[in-house]
C-alpha cells in the first residue's frame, strides 16, 4: 500500500473524528525525528496511524490499545501491571475522540474512558515485523556454538570482579548466554562461593540435592556423579520439567593423581551439526518423546521425578532451546512405538558418537580456585575416573541457577547502563 494514500485516507478519517476539528492541525506539527507528523484513526481497520517524521507508519489496534491504557484505573504503577477488569473488558473497541498534545496522544472511548499514550511508548511498541523481530532479538542474545577448538580462547572472568562489579557480572551472564560457557579464576579457597556468585544473579535453584551440593565420592551414592567412576557426558536433572538453567561447579579439592578431568561439548554444536548433516537423525530425535527419571532418596527425602521430552527440544521457530541427555537418568520405559526405536537408538548413538568425537569435546583439569559455569539446558558435561575404593580426596561443590533469573538480570544490568525510561 502506498504510503502517500494511507496519509490521504488516515487524514480524512481523522478529521471526520467528531471532537477533532479544533486540533486538526496535526498535520502541521513538527517535531524531532522520532517523533509524530500525522495521528490518526483508521476506521476500516480499527487501527490508530502514527505516520513518524522517518515516513515510518506504525499501526496500533484499537483493542490493544484499550487493553493497554496506562491510567491509574487500567496500570498499577506501583507493580507496574495491568490492573484493567478482563471479564468487563469490550474487545470491539470504539473511540469518540482524539487529540495529541505535546509528545501524549490521548483517547477518549465511546464509554467515556479516557487514555493517554506517550509517543515514545508507542514507538517502542511498534507491530512493523521488523521492530517486533528487534525486540525480541535484544531480549535474547543469538548464541554462537563452538568446538574443541574454540575452547582454547573460552572466556575467563575474575571471580572477585563478578562479586564486586556489574559490568563483569553483565560480561558473564552474556557470555553464558551466547557461548553457554565460562570459567572463574581466583575464586576463594572455601565452600559457598557457588551460593555468592548465585546470590548476584537472585538466587539458587533448588532440587532435590539441595541448594548446594558437594559432588564427591560416597559409600552408598545417590547419583552416579557422587563415585569415582567415569561420569558420561550428559545433561544434569533432564527429568526435571523446570530444568535448571546454568550449572556452576566449583573446585575445592581436586585429585592430586591422573584422572577427575572435566568434560564439554556444545549440545547445540552436535544437534546443528546432525540438522545439517543427518537431517533424518535429527528429525528423530526431535519427535521422539523419551522418558527422563530419577529415583531414590537424598537428605530423607524421597523422591521419584519423571519427565517426558525428546532428546534435541526446539521452540515452536525451529530454534533449538534445549538437549536432554543423561544415559544413567533415561527410564526403561520407552513409550514410543515399537517399530521407531531401533531407528531412534541410531540417531541416540550418533548423537553421542559425535559429543565425544575429538573435533567437539574438550578435556580440562579444574584446579582449585576455579569454577566452571555452563548453560545446562546446551552444554554436556562429564568427567574421567579419579582414585578407587573412595581413596584420593576430591570435591567440587555446584548449585544451579534459573535463566528465568539471569535474564531478568541481563535486562536489569542493561537497562541500568543506558538509564533506559521506558521497559
Ligand atoms: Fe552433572
Ligand atoms: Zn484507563
Amino acid at each position: 500500500m502506498a504510503a502517500k494514500n494511507l496519509i490521504r485516507r488516515i487524514t480524512s478519517c481523522l478529521f471526520s473524528a467528531s471532537s477533532i476539528p479544533h486540533k486538526a492541525n496535526l498535520a502541521s506539527i513538527n517535531r524531532p525525528s522520532s517523533t509524530a507528523c500525522y495521528v490518526g484513526i483508521q476506521e476500516n481497520t480499527n487501527r490508530l496511524i502514527v505516520n513518524w517524521k522517518d515516513n515510518l507508519i506504525d499501526e496500533y489496534p484499537l483493542v490493544w490499545l484499550r487493553d493497554n491504557c496506562q491510567c491509574p484505573a487500567c496500570f498499577d504503577q506501583s507493580s507496574q501491571s495491568r490492573t484493567i477488569n478482563f471479564s468487563h473488558f469490550q474487545v470491539n473497541q470504539k473511540f469518540k475522540h482524539l487529540a495529541i498534545t505535546k509528545d501524549i496522544v490521548e483517547v477518549q472511548w465511546e464509554d467515556g474512558h479516557q487514555s493517554s499514550y506517550n509517543l515514545q511508548w508507542l514507538k517502542q511498541r511498534s507491530f512493523l515485523p521488523k521492530e517486533q523481530q528487534g525486540w525480541l532479538d535484544a531480549n535474547k542474545a543469538p548464541y554462537n556454538t563452538w568446538n574443541a577448538n574454540y575452547f582454547k580462547s573460552i572466556p575467563v572472568l575474575d571471580f572477585k570482579a563478578v562479586l564486586q562489579d556489574d559490568e563483569t557480572l553483565l560480561d558473564w551472564l552474556h557470555t553464558l548466554d551466547v557461548w553457554g560457557v565460562c570459567i572463574f579464576k581466583n575464586v576463594p579457597h572455601s565452600l559457598g562461593q557457588v551460593a555468592n556468585l548465585a546470590k548476584r544473579v537472585g538466587f539458587i535453584k533448588k532440587t532435590h540435592y539441595g541448594e548446594e551440593f558437594s559432588v564427591q565420592a560416597k559409600a552408598n551414592a545417590t547419583n552416579v556423579a557422587y563415585t569415582q567412576g567415569y561420569l558420561q557426558l550428559h545433561t544434569d536433572l533432564p527429568y526435571y520439567e523446570y530444568k535448571p538453567g546454568i550449572n556452576l561447579l566449583h573446585c575445592y579439592i581436586q585429585y592430586k593423581g591422573m584422572g577427575g578431568d572435566s568434560l564439554l561439548t556444545d549440545g547445540f554444536k552436535i544437534a546443528e551439526w546432525l540438522r545439517e548433516n543427518d537431517p533424518g537423525a535429527y528429525k528423530c530425535l526431535v519427535e521422539t518423546r523419551v522418558t527422563w527419571s530419577d529415583v531414590g532418596q537424598e537428605n530423607g527425602n524421597r523422591f521419584h521425578k519423571v519427565h517426558h521430552a525428546p532428546v534435541i527440544c526446539e521452540s515452536s521457530d525451529g530454534t533449538i532451546r534445549r538437549i536432554n541427555y543423561s544415559q544413567p537418568q533415561r527410564d526403561s520405559h520407552m513409550a514410543v512405538p515399537i517399530d521407531q526405536v531401533e531407528n531412534w537408538y541410531r540417531a541416540l548413538k550418533k548423537f553421542y558418537d559425535l559429543a565425544l568425537d575429538p573435533q567437539y569435546l574438550v578435556t580440562f583439569k579444574l584446579q582449585p580456585g576455579e569454577m566452571v559455569t555452563f548453560d545446562n539446558l546446551r552444554v554436556l558435561h562429564g568427567r574421567t575416573a579419579f582414585g578407587e575404593n573412595l581413596k584420593g580426596e576430591r570435591h567440587v561443590q555446584g548449585a544451579y541457577v534459573d535463566w528465568d533469573e539471569a535474564r531478568s538480570k541481563i535486562r536489569v544490568l542493561k537497562a541500568n547502563k543506558s538509564n533506559q525510561k521506558y521497559l
